[in-house]
């Protein structure tokens, strides 16, 4: 378990090169959409991550707008019908960003908004929520007796909701193919891979050897799945916590409605640009994130023997845990109040995240590198560190090449809170 600043700025950062995976196997003949980014590894891993960064940037999000916007409105038109009656947020919030990923990477109205019980939440559900309780042991198995898993013939996710999700990404390839028009979403991205085939990965120090990575229907599949299992529980935690937090501390939701009115009255409607400049409400949403991060842990694997600077060796297989939660809660480096729910003290640093948001075209400058080593986000750690938070202390979306290709997303979130 890693804890130091230092450290963790060496392994996630600095010396990436030794540290480049997660260390999740999958199976991917016995378990297809399992092959996502997040499980892959080394330069199949660099070659996907360059194949995907585009559409992450905020230049494709903008794009994506009119999808998300019609989503809102039917949100709001929603909760016009229940404003004088309780309403459960969190499971109100899981329905719109169900929405919002099955439109813009599946191309579907799939209406969990109005219809809590449809198909496709049913199906996204099961990822989370196993139907018997064997099926939550399954995942202990696999992380820890591989092998027995292998023996066993356990997968991930049970066959109809593998077929199911495969079906849904074909679907929509043959439907925009049909369709013939140009969304700039996922869907279109991961078309275009389809139509190219395949691409080459080019070897490294560690694998020399240069790789095919073939774009099969499955694999583009499984992009397509990860989506919901990264996007899913992550932004509705998010933007569910947010609001409970506002709901707590009327002083940062006023400000956050200031935010908010200032921003309307600046750019007429809450659309791409206005939400980009409330500000309060993105300290809100930064403060939730440190308080509760969507993932509590980042997770490393040593890929190459790493000798520390006291001379300390971390052997090549060596799993590293980065525990995300402690280390934003702790007082040593958020002082004695580091508990509390404090927006303001992210008011000077929330200019680096916003300065991330405007970088138009950051993908393709940041991870189309050729050089894993380092990146443009310890630049931005820099950042941080200047504006008052110590470098290697927030982690929400992880950090280096590894870390979180959808953090973008966060955008449409900060929009369903306004
Ligand atoms: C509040 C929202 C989110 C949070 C807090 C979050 C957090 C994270 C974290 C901590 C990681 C691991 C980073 C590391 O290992 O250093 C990650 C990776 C990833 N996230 Fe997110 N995430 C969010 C939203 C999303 C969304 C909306 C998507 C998809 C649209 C997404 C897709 C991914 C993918 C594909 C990876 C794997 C990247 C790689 O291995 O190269 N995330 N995320």
């Amino acid at each position: 378990m890693v804890r130091s600043p230092r450290l963790l700025e060496s392994i996630l950062v600095k010396d990436f090169s030794h540290f480049h995976d997660h260390g999740f196997h999958f199976d991917a003949d016995l378990d297809p959409l399992e092959a996502h980014l997040f499980n892959q590894e080394g330069v199949r891993w660099r070659a996907l991550r360059n194949k995907l960064s585009p559409v992450f940037t905020t230049g494709r999000l903008r794009s994506m707008a009119p999808q998300m916007n019609r989503i809102t409105d039917r949100l709001v038109d929603l909760l016009r019908t229940k404003s004088d009656s309780e309403v459960d947020v969190r499971n109100l919030v899981s329905r719109f960003a169900i929405d919002v990923i099955a439109s813009c990477a599946f191309c579907l109205d799939s209406g969990a908004l109005e219809n809590p019980d449809c198909q496709f939440k049913r199906m996204a559900d099961t990822i989370f929520r196993p139907r018997r309780y064997a099926d939550s042991v399954k995942p202990l198995v696999r992380a820890f007796l591989p092998s027995v898993a292998r023996l066993l013939g356990i997968r991930a996710l049970p066959g109809d909701v593998v077929q199911f999700f495969t079906e849904v990404t074909t679907r929509a390839f043959q439907h925009r193919l049909k369709e013939g028009t140009v969304r700039n979403d996922f869907v279109d991205l991961l078309l275009e891979l389809k139509i190219r085939g395949d691409a080459i990965c080019e070897g490294t120090e560690t694998e020399p050897q240069q790789k095919r990575l073939v774009f099969t229907d499955q694999l583009l599949a499984a992009q397509s799945f990860i989506f919901l299992g990264a996007g899913w529980e992550t932004v509705s935690t998010a933007m569910a916590l947010t609001l409970y937090f506002m709901g707590r501390h009327p002083e940062a939701q006023e400000e956050a409605r200031r935010s908010v009115k200032k921003a309307k009255a600046a750019y007429g409607e809450i659309g791409f640009e206005a939400v980009k400049s409330m500000d309060y409400l993105d300290h809100c949403i930064a403060e939730t994130m440190r308080l509760y991060p969507p993932a509590a842990a980042l997770f490393r694997v040593c890929t190459r023997d790493y000798v520390l600077e006291d001379g300390r060796r971390i052997e090549k297989g060596t799993r590293i845990v980065v525990p995300v939660s402690g280390i934003q809660r702790d007082p040593q480096f958020w002082g004695p109040e580091a508990d509390r729910y404090v927006p303001d003290r992210f008011r000077p640093a929330a200019l680096k995240y916003q300065a991330s948001y405007r970088k138009e075209d950051d993908a393709a400058g940041l991870y189309h590198r050729e050089d894993m080593e380092d990146s443009e986000v310890y630049e931005e750690g820099e950042a941080t560190k200047k504006e008052g938070i110590t470098k290697m202390t927030y982690l929400p979306f992880g950090v280096g090449p590894r870390m979180c290709i959808g953090r973008f997303w966060l955008i449409p979130t900060k929009r369903f809170n306004a």
